[in-house]
């Protein structure tokens, strides 16, 4: 068995596995699309290139039969996030998936030692990979998406809403960090995202609640968070915010869709979005190098596509 970094032939010969791969939930990664072009769209907004991380399992007769990749945050999160893996069939996952996932491993930067992987429950061999590894499974989340068919549904925009600010920052961290604790990203680095669209809303003088999503490389919408205050929770605030969040996002869409990720037990959400008529798409399960602290209500935190 080789694990090498791939040449040019060799990335071409990945490149389809994964296509091929991401096309079934019993195979695929929770992190990409399902379609062949949206894919290698979002392979190529991948912060590190995917061709420099990517690591492939090669036989002694040059056919690649495995690969993995990763997208990682050695700023802030100090987490990774591994793409894959993805092998020919089972055989070859019974043999390449735990060094294949190593290898991955083995070139993040110093610092970066908590990883994660998402599948649906469907792909078994990653419930297995996870096992092997020693790594936790988190709860079951449920895959959301809205099409503008679901929009007429929706409520007005909360008249409170508006685009974030840097002056929001010590407000929107202090819910973003009890709302959503050690997720993947920072309430400072969401506000810096420029292609992100984040709006807040103030009530009574204080920010009640805030929303947050992105487009994606496949030209799809993405809501990876939304909360409301402790204090103003109950009151009916959620509904115009997710409405203004979800038209931002509906509108900047090229694929006309808003998708999301919530957990399965967090009942309150799970009510606000089927009220809003988004539709249930997949399910998907985390998978941690690390100990789940609680289980929290709240979103995967996880990239969906
Ligand atoms: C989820 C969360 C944002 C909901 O906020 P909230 O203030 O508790 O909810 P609200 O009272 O404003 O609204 C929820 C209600 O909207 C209802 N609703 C759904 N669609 C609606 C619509 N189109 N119009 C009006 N109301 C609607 C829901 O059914 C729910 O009704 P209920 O009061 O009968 O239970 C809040 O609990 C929170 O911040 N949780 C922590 C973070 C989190 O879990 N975020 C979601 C993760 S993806």
């Amino acid at each position: 068995m080789t694990i090498t970094r791939a040449d040019a032939d060799q990335q071409d010969a990945a490149l389809a596995l994964i296509v091929t791969a991401q096309s079934s939930p019993t195979t695929a990664c929770a992190y990409l699309g399902t379609e062949a072009d949206g894919v290698r769209a979002e392979l190529d907004d991948l912060d590190t290139p995917w061709q420099e991380t990517l690591r492939v399992a090669v036989e002694p007769s040059g056919r690649v039969v495995g690969a993995v990749l990763h997208d990682a945050d050695p700023e802030e999160t100090m987490r990774s996030w591994i793409h894959g893996p993805w092998t020919l069939d089972e055989q070859t996952w019974s043999a390449y998936a735990v060094p294949l996932v190593r290898a991955a491993i083995d070139q993040l930067p110093p610092g970066v030692e908590q990883h994660e992987l998402s599948a649906a429950p469907a792909h078994t061999g990653m419930a297995r990979l996870a096992a092997d590894l020693g790594w936790h499974a988190t709860g079951v989340s449920i895959a959301y998406q809205a099409t503008p068919a679901t929009a007429h549904r929706w409520p007005g925009d909360a008249p409170d809403a508006r685009v974030a600010t840097s002056g929001d920052l010590p407000a929107m961290t202090a819910l973003h960090d009890a709302a959503f604790p050690g997720t993947y990203a920072t309430a400072s680095q969401l506000l810096a995202d420029e292609g992100r669209a984040t709006l807040v809303l103030e009530h009574d003088g204080e920010l009640a609640g805030y929303a947050s999503g992105e487009i994606q490389a496949d030209g799809a919408g993405y809501l990876d968070f939304l909360a409301i205050a402790p204090g103003h929770r109950g009151q009916g605030l959620a509904p115009g915010l997710l409405a203004a969040i979800s038209r931002e996002l509906l509108a900047r869409s090229s694929q006309g869709t808003v998708n999301l990720v919530v957990d399965e037990i967090n009942a309150t959400a799970v009510a606000l979005y089927e009220g809003f008529g988004y539709v249930r798409d997949a399910e998907l399960l985390g998978y941690r190098s690390w100990p789940q602290p609680q289980p929290q209500p709240q979103s995967l935190g996880g990239s969906f596509a």
